[in-house]
Protein backbone atom coordinates (compact mmCIF):
# COMPACT_ATOMS: atom_id res chain seq x y z
CA UNK A 1 0.00 0.00 0.00
CA UNK A 2 1.79 3.14 -1.21
CA UNK A 3 2.28 5.45 1.35
CA UNK A 4 1.12 9.30 0.81
CA UNK A 5 0.24 8.13 -2.52
CA UNK A 6 -2.48 11.03 -3.30
CA UNK A 7 -0.06 13.91 -1.81
CA UNK A 8 2.46 12.60 -4.11
CA UNK A 9 0.38 12.56 -7.04
CA UNK A 10 -1.14 15.89 -6.73
CA UNK A 11 2.50 17.14 -5.52
CA UNK A 12 4.17 16.21 -8.84
CA UNK A 13 1.59 18.00 -10.72
CA UNK A 14 1.98 15.16 -13.86
CA UNK A 15 1.87 16.62 -17.08
CA UNK A 16 0.58 13.73 -19.51
CA UNK A 17 3.47 13.56 -21.64
CA UNK A 18 6.42 14.29 -19.31
CA UNK A 19 9.19 11.93 -18.42
CA UNK A 20 8.83 10.66 -14.87
CA UNK A 21 11.09 8.93 -12.61
CA UNK A 22 10.80 6.88 -9.99
CA UNK A 23 13.68 5.84 -8.22
CA UNK A 24 12.09 3.53 -5.35
CA UNK A 25 9.82 1.10 -7.42
CA UNK A 26 9.19 -1.71 -5.25
CA UNK A 27 6.11 -2.97 -5.48
CA UNK A 28 5.17 -0.46 -8.01
CA UNK A 29 2.04 1.15 -6.21
CA UNK A 30 3.30 4.61 -7.04
CA UNK A 31 4.15 3.78 -10.47
CA UNK A 32 0.81 2.73 -11.09
CA UNK A 33 -0.79 5.57 -10.36
CA UNK A 34 1.95 8.05 -12.06
CA UNK A 35 1.26 5.76 -15.03
CA UNK A 36 -2.71 6.32 -15.06
CA UNK A 37 -2.00 9.96 -15.23
CA UNK A 38 0.27 10.02 -17.91
CA UNK A 39 -1.01 9.86 -21.55
CA UNK A 40 0.19 7.46 -24.48
CA UNK A 41 3.17 10.07 -24.91
CA UNK A 42 4.38 9.91 -21.22
CA UNK A 43 7.73 7.83 -20.15
CA UNK A 44 8.59 6.17 -16.60
CA UNK A 45 11.63 5.57 -15.79
CA UNK A 46 12.13 3.11 -12.79
CA UNK A 47 14.94 2.40 -10.38
CA UNK A 48 15.20 -0.44 -7.55
CA UNK A 49 18.62 -2.00 -6.78
CA UNK A 50 16.56 -5.05 -5.67
CA UNK A 51 16.07 -7.06 -8.23
CA UNK A 52 13.06 -8.80 -6.96
CA UNK A 53 11.23 -5.71 -7.51
CA UNK A 54 11.57 -6.28 -11.52
CA UNK A 55 8.48 -8.86 -11.07
CA UNK A 56 6.55 -5.66 -9.83
CA UNK A 57 6.99 -4.38 -13.32
CA UNK A 58 3.89 -4.15 -15.37
CA UNK A 59 3.71 -4.84 -19.19
CA UNK A 60 3.65 -1.16 -20.48
CA UNK A 61 5.76 0.38 -23.18
CA UNK A 62 5.66 3.66 -21.14
CA UNK A 63 8.05 2.14 -18.54
CA UNK A 64 11.54 1.23 -18.39
CA UNK A 65 12.84 -0.70 -15.17
CA UNK A 66 16.52 0.16 -14.00
CA UNK A 67 17.84 -2.49 -11.73
CA UNK A 68 20.32 -0.13 -10.36
CA UNK A 69 21.40 2.01 -7.61
CA UNK A 70 19.39 5.35 -8.05
CA UNK A 71 22.65 7.43 -6.45
CA UNK A 72 23.58 6.65 -10.64
CA UNK A 73 20.45 8.77 -11.63
CA UNK A 74 22.28 11.04 -14.03
CA UNK A 75 23.87 8.45 -15.71
CA UNK A 76 21.07 6.02 -16.30
CA UNK A 77 19.08 8.91 -17.87
CA UNK A 78 21.59 9.40 -19.93
CA UNK A 79 21.84 5.63 -21.28
CA UNK A 80 18.33 5.81 -22.10
CA UNK A 81 18.87 9.26 -24.11
CA UNK A 82 16.82 11.11 -21.38
CA UNK A 83 18.56 14.36 -20.86
CA UNK A 84 15.54 16.24 -18.64
CA UNK A 85 12.64 14.57 -16.54
CA UNK A 86 9.27 16.71 -15.90
CA UNK A 87 9.55 14.67 -11.66
CA UNK A 88 11.10 12.60 -10.14
CA UNK A 89 10.12 10.83 -6.77
CA UNK A 90 12.16 8.50 -4.04
CA UNK A 91 9.77 6.64 -1.08
CA UNK A 92 12.85 6.19 1.21
CA UNK A 93 13.68 2.56 2.69
CA UNK A 94 12.58 -1.02 2.43
CA UNK A 95 9.82 -1.94 1.24
CA UNK A 96 7.27 -4.19 2.59
CA UNK A 97 8.14 -7.31 0.29
CA UNK A 98 12.02 -6.81 1.87
CA UNK A 99 10.95 -6.41 5.55
CA UNK A 100 8.32 -9.24 5.76
CA UNK A 101 11.01 -11.94 3.70
CA UNK A 102 12.83 -13.42 7.11
CA UNK A 103 15.98 -14.23 4.95
CA UNK A 104 16.41 -11.11 3.71
CA UNK A 105 17.63 -9.89 7.29
CA UNK A 106 15.64 -6.67 7.97
CA UNK A 107 13.40 -7.44 10.68
CA UNK A 108 13.79 -8.26 14.46
CA UNK A 109 10.87 -10.26 13.97
CA UNK A 110 12.74 -13.29 12.30
CA UNK A 111 15.83 -15.38 12.61
CA UNK A 112 18.02 -15.22 9.68
CA UNK A 113 20.83 -14.11 8.53
CA UNK A 114 22.19 -10.77 9.53
CA UNK A 115 21.51 -9.45 5.68
CA UNK A 116 19.93 -6.27 5.44
CA UNK A 117 21.12 -5.76 1.73
CA UNK A 118 18.95 -3.99 -0.75
CA UNK A 119 20.65 -5.26 -3.28
CA UNK A 120 21.43 -8.55 -2.76
CA UNK A 121 24.84 -8.29 -5.33
CA UNK A 122 26.19 -5.49 -2.47
CA UNK A 123 29.60 -7.52 -0.68
CA UNK A 124 28.96 -6.04 2.69
CA UNK A 125 26.47 -7.43 4.86
CA UNK A 126 25.18 -6.49 8.47
CA UNK A 127 27.36 -9.26 9.70
CA UNK A 128 30.73 -7.95 8.42
CA UNK A 129 29.48 -4.59 10.00
CA UNK A 130 29.22 -6.25 13.06
CA UNK A 131 32.29 -8.52 12.75
CA UNK A 132 34.94 -5.92 10.89
CA UNK A 133 33.97 -2.72 12.24
CA UNK A 134 36.26 -1.31 14.85
CA UNK A 135 34.75 -0.05 18.03
CA UNK A 136 34.69 3.43 17.84
CA UNK A 137 32.95 3.06 14.08
CA UNK A 138 30.23 0.77 15.50
CA UNK A 139 29.43 3.56 18.40
CA UNK A 140 29.48 6.59 15.80
CA UNK A 141 26.77 4.24 13.83
CA UNK A 142 24.58 3.53 16.67
CA UNK A 143 24.78 6.79 17.90
CA UNK A 144 24.02 8.53 14.66
CA UNK A 145 22.42 6.37 12.89
CA UNK A 146 19.94 4.79 15.23
CA UNK A 147 19.57 7.70 17.79
CA UNK A 148 20.91 4.70 20.56
CA UNK A 149 21.13 6.44 23.87
CA UNK A 150 23.97 3.79 24.95
CA UNK A 151 25.69 3.21 21.81
CA UNK A 152 29.34 3.85 23.22
CA UNK A 153 28.19 0.62 25.58
CA UNK A 154 26.86 -1.08 22.49
CA UNK A 155 29.61 -1.18 20.36
CA UNK A 156 31.85 -2.32 23.30
CA UNK A 157 29.61 -5.13 23.69
CA UNK A 158 29.53 -6.16 20.60
CA UNK A 159 33.82 -6.13 20.02
CA UNK A 160 33.94 -8.08 23.28
CA UNK A 161 31.25 -10.81 22.53
CA UNK A 162 32.46 -11.11 18.55
CA UNK A 163 35.80 -12.20 20.39
CA UNK A 164 34.42 -15.01 21.92
CA UNK A 165 30.73 -16.66 19.93
CA UNK A 166 29.48 -16.37 16.79
CA UNK A 167 27.27 -13.87 15.47
CA UNK A 168 25.83 -14.46 12.21
CA UNK A 169 21.94 -14.60 13.22
CA UNK A 170 19.64 -12.07 14.02
CA UNK A 171 19.04 -14.17 17.08
CA UNK A 172 22.24 -14.75 18.04
CA UNK A 173 23.05 -10.86 17.66
CA UNK A 174 19.67 -10.04 19.76
CA UNK A 175 21.04 -12.44 22.51
CA UNK A 176 24.51 -11.16 22.39
CA UNK A 177 23.74 -7.77 22.88
CA UNK A 178 20.79 -8.23 25.30
CA UNK A 179 22.77 -7.31 28.58
CA UNK A 180 23.12 -3.86 27.51
CA UNK A 181 19.53 -3.47 26.34
CA UNK A 182 17.92 0.32 27.67
CA UNK A 183 14.16 0.45 27.90
CA UNK A 184 11.65 -1.18 25.97
CA UNK A 185 13.40 -4.13 23.84
CA UNK A 186 11.49 -4.23 20.80
CA UNK A 187 12.34 -0.25 20.52
CA UNK A 188 15.93 -1.08 21.25
CA UNK A 189 16.50 -3.55 18.73
CA UNK A 190 14.47 -1.42 16.01
CA UNK A 191 16.75 1.58 16.32
CA UNK A 192 19.58 -0.99 16.22
CA UNK A 193 18.70 -2.44 13.38
CA UNK A 194 18.12 0.84 11.84
CA UNK A 195 21.43 1.82 12.48
CA UNK A 196 23.03 -1.22 10.54
CA UNK A 197 20.86 -0.82 7.89
CA UNK A 198 21.50 2.62 7.20
CA UNK A 199 25.29 1.72 7.01
CA UNK A 200 24.92 -1.28 5.05
CA UNK A 201 23.14 0.29 2.21
CA UNK A 202 24.89 3.73 2.74
CA UNK A 203 21.75 5.22 2.62
CA UNK A 204 22.57 8.54 3.55
CA UNK A 205 24.96 9.54 1.11
CA UNK A 206 22.88 7.71 -1.57
CA UNK A 207 20.48 10.02 -0.87
CA UNK A 208 22.84 12.75 -0.94
CA UNK A 209 23.99 12.38 -4.50
CA UNK A 210 20.58 11.62 -5.80
CA UNK A 211 19.67 15.12 -4.45
CA UNK A 212 22.65 16.75 -5.87
CA UNK A 213 21.82 15.33 -9.38
CA UNK A 214 18.01 15.63 -9.26
CA UNK A 215 17.85 19.52 -10.05
CA UNK A 216 20.52 18.88 -12.99
CA UNK A 217 17.85 16.38 -14.49
CA UNK A 218 14.41 18.51 -13.58
CA UNK A 219 13.01 20.48 -16.23
CA UNK A 220 12.41 23.95 -15.33
CA UNK A 221 8.81 23.80 -13.50
CA UNK A 222 9.55 19.97 -12.73
CA UNK A 223 8.96 18.70 -9.27
CA UNK A 224 11.02 16.76 -6.96
CA UNK A 225 8.95 14.76 -4.55
CA UNK A 226 10.63 12.75 -1.11
CA UNK A 227 9.26 10.92 1.49
CA UNK A 228 11.66 10.03 4.48
CA UNK A 229 11.57 7.59 7.27
CA UNK A 230 13.00 9.28 9.83
CA UNK A 231 14.43 12.49 11.02
CA UNK A 232 18.32 11.93 9.19
CA UNK A 233 16.65 11.74 5.55
CA UNK A 234 14.09 14.58 6.62
CA UNK A 235 16.68 16.86 7.51
CA UNK A 236 19.07 16.41 4.46
CA UNK A 237 16.15 16.76 2.36
CA UNK A 238 14.68 19.77 3.71
CA UNK A 239 18.22 21.74 3.87
CA UNK A 240 19.27 20.66 0.19
CA UNK A 241 15.40 21.94 -1.10
CA UNK A 242 15.96 25.14 0.88
CA UNK A 243 19.75 25.83 0.02
CA UNK A 244 20.73 23.68 -2.71
CA UNK A 245 23.72 22.23 -0.76
CA UNK A 246 24.15 20.30 2.95
CA UNK A 247 25.55 23.42 4.27
CA UNK A 248 22.09 24.81 6.35
CA UNK A 249 23.48 28.08 5.16
CA UNK A 250 23.75 29.96 2.03
CA UNK A 251 26.66 29.27 0.57
CA UNK A 252 29.10 31.79 -1.03
CA UNK A 253 31.52 31.32 -4.37
CA UNK A 254 34.80 33.43 -4.51
CA UNK A 255 33.57 36.45 -5.05
CA UNK A 256 31.14 36.56 -2.37
CA UNK A 257 27.75 36.03 -4.00
CA UNK A 258 25.93 33.72 -2.95
CA UNK A 259 25.61 30.38 -5.24
CA UNK A 260 22.27 30.11 -6.54
CA UNK A 261 19.57 27.28 -5.76
CA UNK A 262 17.54 25.88 -8.41
CA UNK A 263 15.13 24.54 -6.38
CA UNK A 264 12.56 26.47 -5.15
CA UNK A 265 10.43 24.61 -1.55
CA UNK A 266 6.75 23.90 -2.71
CA UNK A 267 6.23 22.36 1.14
CA UNK A 268 7.40 24.51 3.74
CA UNK A 269 6.40 22.42 6.38
CA UNK A 270 6.30 18.38 5.56
CA UNK A 271 3.35 16.64 4.69
CA UNK A 272 2.45 14.08 6.76
CA UNK A 273 -0.24 10.81 6.85
CA UNK A 274 -3.83 11.91 7.45
CA UNK A 275 -4.91 10.05 10.85
CA UNK A 276 -7.39 7.92 8.15
CA UNK A 277 -4.25 6.45 6.28
CA UNK A 278 -2.45 5.75 10.00
CA UNK A 279 -5.19 3.58 10.92
CA UNK A 280 -5.13 1.80 7.71
CA UNK A 281 -1.27 1.73 6.89
CA UNK A 282 0.93 1.51 9.99
CA UNK A 283 3.66 1.84 7.51
CA UNK A 284 3.02 5.58 7.07
CA UNK A 285 3.95 6.25 10.50
CA UNK A 286 6.95 8.33 10.93
CA UNK A 287 6.46 9.51 6.92
CA UNK A 288 7.00 12.96 5.48
CA UNK A 289 6.88 14.65 2.13
CA UNK A 290 9.03 17.00 0.68
CA UNK A 291 8.66 18.83 -2.46
CA UNK A 292 10.88 21.47 -4.47
CA UNK A 293 10.26 22.52 -8.09
CA UNK A 294 13.18 23.31 -10.35
CA UNK A 295 13.15 27.35 -10.98
CA UNK A 296 15.23 29.27 -13.80
CA UNK A 297 17.49 31.40 -11.70
CA UNK A 298 19.16 33.32 -15.03
C1 LIG B 1 9.71 1.94 0.38
S1 LIG B 1 9.99 0.93 -0.99
C2 LIG B 1 9.13 1.74 -2.29
C3 LIG B 1 7.69 1.34 -2.40
C4 LIG B 1 7.02 1.88 -3.63
N1 LIG B 1 6.94 3.32 -3.63
C5 LIG B 1 5.65 1.28 -3.81
O1 LIG B 1 4.67 2.03 -3.93
O2 LIG B 1 5.55 0.06 -3.87
C6 LIG B 1 11.64 1.31 -1.37
C7 LIG B 1 12.22 0.53 -2.54
O3 LIG B 1 13.29 1.29 -3.04
C8 LIG B 1 14.41 0.49 -3.21
N2 LIG B 1 15.55 1.34 -2.91
C9 LIG B 1 15.88 1.89 -1.72
N3 LIG B 1 17.01 2.60 -1.83
C10 LIG B 1 17.41 2.50 -3.13
C11 LIG B 1 18.49 3.01 -3.88
N4 LIG B 1 19.44 3.75 -3.30
N5 LIG B 1 18.56 2.72 -5.18
C12 LIG B 1 17.62 1.96 -5.80
N6 LIG B 1 16.58 1.43 -5.14
C13 LIG B 1 16.46 1.70 -3.83
C14 LIG B 1 14.26 -0.66 -2.25
O4 LIG B 1 14.92 -1.79 -2.76
C15 LIG B 1 12.74 -0.83 -2.18
O5 LIG B 1 12.29 -1.78 -3.10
Amino acid sequence: MPVLLKEVIDGLNINPSGIYVDCTFGGGGHSRKILENLSIDGKLIVFDQDADAKQNVPHDDRIIFVPHNFRHLQRFLRFHHVKKVNGILADLGVSSHQFNAAERGFSTRFDAKLDMRMNQTDEKTAVDVIRNYPEERLHKIFEQYGEVTNSKTLAKRIVAQRNIQSIVTINEFKNAIYPVVKGNPEKYFAQVFQALRIEVNDELNVLKEMLEQSAAVLETGGRIAVITFHSLEDRLVKIFFKNGNFENEQVHDLYGNISKNELKVITKKPIVPSAEELKINPRSRSSKLRIAEKISVE
